[in-house]
C-alpha cells in the first residue's frame, strides 16, 4: 500500500508539473484528490490493515495529499501569474505614444455674424425678439399693410402650407407682432433674428432659406435721421470706420417713405469695380419710416407715434465682409470653408 501511495504521489507531480493551464489543474485535483480519486480510493481500503500499520500508512497518506495539494497551489499560483502576465503584456499601453488629434468644432459663420449683429444693436440699446417661422398670413402680409390680392405680394414667392398658415417670407412680421405685445402706448426697441424661406431657385445669389435681422424702433419723435444714424453706425462698426452710407428711395408696402441702404464699396474705394458693379456702392438692407396704416392696426396712433424698420440679410452682410461669392457656402457645410472662420 505504502508503494502504491508512493506511485500515486509520483504520477500525480509529473502531471502537475507538465499542466499547461488551469483547467488542467482542476482534473488533476478531481482525479487524485475527489471523492472517487485514486488518493481516496487506496485510503478506503486502510480498513483491511492492521492497527499497527494504519496510523504509519495514514501518516504517509496524509504526507501524499499534502504534498499533491502543495504542488496544485504552487502551480496554480503560477499558471495564473503567467496568465495575468501575459494580459497585462497584451494589453499595455504605450505612453510614449503621441496621442490622436481631436477636432474641435467652433461657432458656424452665421452664427458668428449674427452674434457680432445682435451685440452691435444690443450696445444701442435694442432688445433681441424671436417670432415662429411658421406665420400666419395676417402677421406675414394684412398686418404689414399687404391686404389679400395685393401686388405687392408677388415680391415675395411665399410657400403656403395652408390658405392662412404660411412659411414667413421676411422677419416683418415680428414687427407686428411686437408692437401688438407692448400695447399701444410705451416704446418698442427691438431687432429680430432668424430664418426666413422664399420659393426660390437656389443659386450663387439666391437661396429658398437665409437669415434676416429685423429692427424696429416706435416712440414718440422717432424720425428718419435716427434711421440714419442708427444704420451709419452699424456699418462704420461692421465693415470699418472708413466706410460710406447712403439712403436710396424705394418701395416697401410697410414703410413709408422707404428706403434702401448701400455702403461704399471696399474693393474699389468707391471708384468702381466688378463687385460693386461699377458703382462704387454695394446694397446691404431695405427700411424705412414704419407707415401709419401698420402701427395704427398694431395699436400705436400715428399721431402720437412713430418709428423706422429695417430688414438685413446677415449671408450678404458676411458674403461681402469675407469676400464670399456663392450663397449656397453656408448651407453646403464644407468644412475647409467653415474652418477659415473658426478664429473669426
Ligand atoms: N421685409 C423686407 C424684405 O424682406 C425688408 C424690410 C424690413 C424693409 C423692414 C423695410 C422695413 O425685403
Amino acid at each position: 500500500m505504502k508503494e502504491q501511495l508512493e506511485s500515486i504521489q509520483t504520477e500525480a507531480l509529473e502531471k502537475i508539473a507538465s499542466a499547461a493551464e488551469l483547467r488542467e489543474l482542476q482534473d488533476i485535483k478531481v482525479a487524485y484528490l475527489g471523492k472517487k480519486g485514486s488518493l481516496t480510493t487506496v485510503l478506503r481500503g486502510m480498513g483491511k490493515l492492521s492497527k499497527e500499520e494504519r496510523p504509519v500508512v495514514g501518516e504517509i497518506a496524509n504526507q501524499v495529499r499534502e504534498a499533491i495539494t502543495e504542488a496544485l497551489n504552487q502551480k496554480t499560483g503560477k499558471l495564473e501569474q503567467e496568465a495575468m502576465d501575459k494580459q497585462l503584456e497584451s494589453e499595455a499601453i504605450d505612453v510614449t505614444l503621441p496621442g490622436r488629434p481631436v477636432n474641435v468644432g467652433g461657432p458656424h459663420l452665421l452664427t458668428s455674424i449674427l452674434q457680432e449683429i445682435e451685440d452691435l444693436f444690443i450696445g444701442m440699446g435694442f432688445e433681441v425678439r424671436e417670432g415662429p417661422e411658421v406665420e400666419t398670413d395676417y402677421f406675414n402680409f394684412e398686418a404689414l399693410n399687404l391686404p389679400k390680392n395685393h401686388p405687392a405680394r408677388d415680391m415675395q414667392d411665399t410657400f403656403y402650407l395652408t390658405n392662412e398658415l404660411l412659411l414667413r417670407t421676411h422677419t416683418s412680421p415680428v414687427q407686428a407682432r411686437t408692437m401688438q405685445e407692448y400695447g399701444g402706448n410705451r416704446a418698442v426697441k427691438m431687432i429680430c433674428p432668424g430664418k426666413v424661406y422664399r420659393r426660390d431657385t437656389d443659386d450663387a445669389t439666391h437661396s429658398h432659406q437665409f437669415t434676416q435681422v429685423e429692427g424696429l424702433y416706435v416712440d414718440k419723435d422717432v424720425r428718419m435721421s435716427d434711421l440714419k444714424g442708427v444704420l451709419d453706425k452699424f456699418a462704420k462698426k461692421m465693415f470699418g470706420e472708413d466706410r460710406e452710407i447712403r439712403l436710396r428711395p424705394s418701395f416697401f408696402p410697410f414703410t413709408e417713405p422707404s428706403v434702401e441702404m448701400d455702403i461704399s464699396c471696399k474693393v474699389c474705394g468707391g471708384d468702381g469695380c466688378s463687385v460693386c458693379k461699377q458703382s462704387g456702392w454695394i446694397e446691404i438692407l431695405g427700411g424705412g419710416m414704419v407707415h401709419p396704416k401698420v402701427l395704427e392696426m398694431a395699436g400705436y396712433d400715428p399721431k402720437v407715434y412713430s418709428g423706422f424698420a429695417f430688414g438685413m440679410g446677415p449671408e450678404r452682410i458676411a458674403m461681402l465682409k469675407y469676400g464670399i461669392s456663392d450663397i449656397r457656402q453656408f448651407y453646403t457645410n464644407d468644412i475647409r470653408f467653415l474652418k477659415q472662420f473658426h478664429h473669426a
